[in-house]
């Protein structure tokens, strides 16, 4: 290895010294090693001189905008668990939210924590056969929503006999099995004494996509707080008297991890904008609350980079110091871009649902090599492995990391063959390819499977197969990520007609309209191609990874397996 620099050389050493036991006391403990990741993220600091300091600032793209304190969302969320409390829930239970960015989803989310209970989140772009998939496998005893969504689960309720209510947002007058949010609210007391968990103990899932199969629940633990908090420190940089804004939905991962759990442990004042996105819109936010540390992901920053350099100059954005991005490769040119624009550098994060909180990066610590993820965080162990196993440099392979990061999974819901499937000799598979270099580098290289992320979101080709055959018209399908620009990925969809199906003119429109309504408005096929048979193994498996090398004008490196067509 080279010689390590100054700045590495600490690292190195503080690397070595490291142990997540001795930053125990960055966080509030009960008696007998007890934790809740919402007393840590909230309570705490209503009980400290942080109570009258903002924890949101939320406003929509309707002119509508809210401010709360940490007290103020400390007895929001205490009113939420004593609604459920009321409603006789026990540990363990679980209780969904289908909603938007508004403040409820922040309450709620805290409030099932508070009691015990495993929040779960959803997606608001999911359509009626995603909800009810997920709805059922978790066996969700309670859902909150809002009118303008509650249609789309009404319409799969009767296959969900699990969901004993609905409790709307928006409503005061409700149907049986509903509940009113405003109602119980103004009835309930804003005192709750929050339950102490095992650090074991799960406290949220999310549902997330392989390649196989339907979407499985990945279950995260109290104890992840630790990982979360950290991070959110000393990656993110946040400091006690920054604006943050974090830009995920609560519906995937980074949403949770840093846009409710490590922030609000770390007291910052964060802001949440629900509307659409508008490059405009962005930059007056950032003006308007002045935000300091700012985290997105790459689509976001290249749908800006696309408005141009001039537009951010437009806005005093000097408020901003700390930049970071999660979810894709983050391309060199939008570092670039960025560092014209702001005059300051996008800085690359790498982690998973199944990780729970950031585990490669490109910390403040580190010299950035434009392109590279960065180094692993503190105390995780990460390497790339050969075909063989082995430990490689400057070598592409499998990106693995060490178990026993806080963070890690708990487990996959009700599927402990498919939680087993991800260790193997000791490491976790994140399912990347991946290259270390000889300093110690990480370097993107794609995914090992035939996962797809559009806008940064993870889509698993396995259900929008299913969505699409679903179709009457449809016989067979095969759908894969083509490379694009601005989303990172497209899907594409390969269908072969049911036979003597005549497509209407209009084929492809309604065939994105149906998959939209069924699985999500995100994670439709953008392009479909009509073909007479598709590419199988001789055990009939589709190959897509034949379809997808077709796609780019690729080698089809071996088909021996594959049917003679
Ligand atoms: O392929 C990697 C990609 O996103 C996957 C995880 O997706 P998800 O579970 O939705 O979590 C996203 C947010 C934590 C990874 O397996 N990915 C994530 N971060 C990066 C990335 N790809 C390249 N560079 C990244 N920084």
């Amino acid at each position: 290895m080279k010689k390590l620099k100054r700045k590495d050389r600490t690292r190195a050493k503080v690397s070595k010294k490291f142990n997540w036991k001795t930053h125990h006391d960055e966080l509030a403990w009960f008696k007998g090693e007890k934790i809740n990741a919402a007393y840590n993220a909230v309570t705490r600091h209503a009980l400290s001189d942080h109570a009258n300091k903002p924890a949101l600032y939320w406003e929509n793209d309707r002119g509508k905008a809210k401010t709360l304190t940490f007290s103020e969302l400390e007895k929001l969320s205490n009113k939420f668990a004593n609604v459920l409390k009321k409603l006789q829930i026990k540990k363990g239970e679980r209780v969904f939210i289908f909603l938007p960015k508004v403040p409820e989803t922040y309450i709620s989310f805290l409030g099932i924590l508070k009691t015990g209970a495993i929040a779960g989140t959803l997606f608001q772009a999911f359509g009626y056969a995603a909800l009810e998939d997920r709805l059922k496998n978790s066996g969700a005893k309670y859902l909150i929503t809002s009118s303008e969504l509650v249609g789309r689960v009404d319409k799969v309720k009767k296959n969900l006999p699990k969901l004993k209510k609905i409790i709307l947002i928006d409503k005061i007058k409700v149907k049986k099995n509903e509940i009113s949010y405003s109602k119980e609210m103004a009835k309930a007391s804003d005192e709750f004494k929050v339950k102490p968990m095992k650090p074991e103990d799960p406290a949220f899932m999310l549902y997330t996509s392989g390649t196989t199969g339907k979407p499985k629940g990945v279950i995260h633990k109290h104890g992840a707080i630790l990982q979360q908090h950290l991070t959110a420190k000393k990656v993110l940089d946040l400091k006690e008297n920054d604006i943050y804004w974090c830009t995920a939905d609560p519906g995937w991962v980074t949403g949770i991890a840093y846009g409710i759990l490590g922030n609000w442990s770390n007291g910052v004042s964060s802001l949440v904008y629900e509307g659409k996105f508008s490059p405009d819109k962005w930059y007056s936010l950032i003006k308007k609350y002045k935000v300091k540390v700012w985290y997105t992901a790459p689509t976001a920053i290249r749908m800006l980079m696309r408005s141009g350099v001039k537009l951010p100059k437009k806005y005093n954005l000097k408020s901003l110091r700390y930049l970071c991005s999660v979810g894709e490769p983050l391309n060199p040119e939008a570092i670039r871009w960025g560092r014209k624009a702001f005059g300051l550098s996008f800085h690359d994060t790498w982690w998973q649902t199944e990780t729970g909180a950031i585990c490669i990066a490109n910390q403040p610590t580190l010299k950035m090599k434009v392109g590279s993820m960065g180094k692993p965080f503190l105390g995780v162990k990460a390497a790339v492995l050969n075909d063989k196993g082995k430990e490689v440099l400057n070598h592409a392979g499998d990106l693995v990391l060490k178990p026993g990061w806080p963070s890690m999974m708990k487990e996959i819901w009700r599927n402990e063959k498919k939680y087993k499937s991800y260790f193997k000799k000791g490491w976790y598979y994140s399912g990347d390819k991946a290259l270390q270099d000889q300093e110690g580098y990480f370097w993107f290289i794609g995914r090992a499977d035939d996962i797809i992320k559009t806008r940064g979101e993870r889509v698993g080709p396995f259900e929008v197969e299913s969505a699409l055959i679903e179709h009457p018209g449809i016989a067979e399908a095969a759908v894969i990520g083509k490379p694009d620009a601005l989303l990172g990925e497209i899907i594409k969809a390969f269908v072969v007609l049911a036979k003597d199906y005549k497509p209407s003119k209009n084929f492809t429109e309604e065939i994105k309209k149906f998959v939209k309504k069924r699985l999500a408005g995100h994670a439709y096929p953008k392009e479909i191609e009509i073909r007479k048979d598709l590419p199988k193994t001789r055990s009939g498996k589709i190959v897509r990874r034949f379809l997808k090398a077709q796609e780019l004008g690729l080698t089809m490196g071996d088909t021996s397996t594959l049917e003679k067509e």
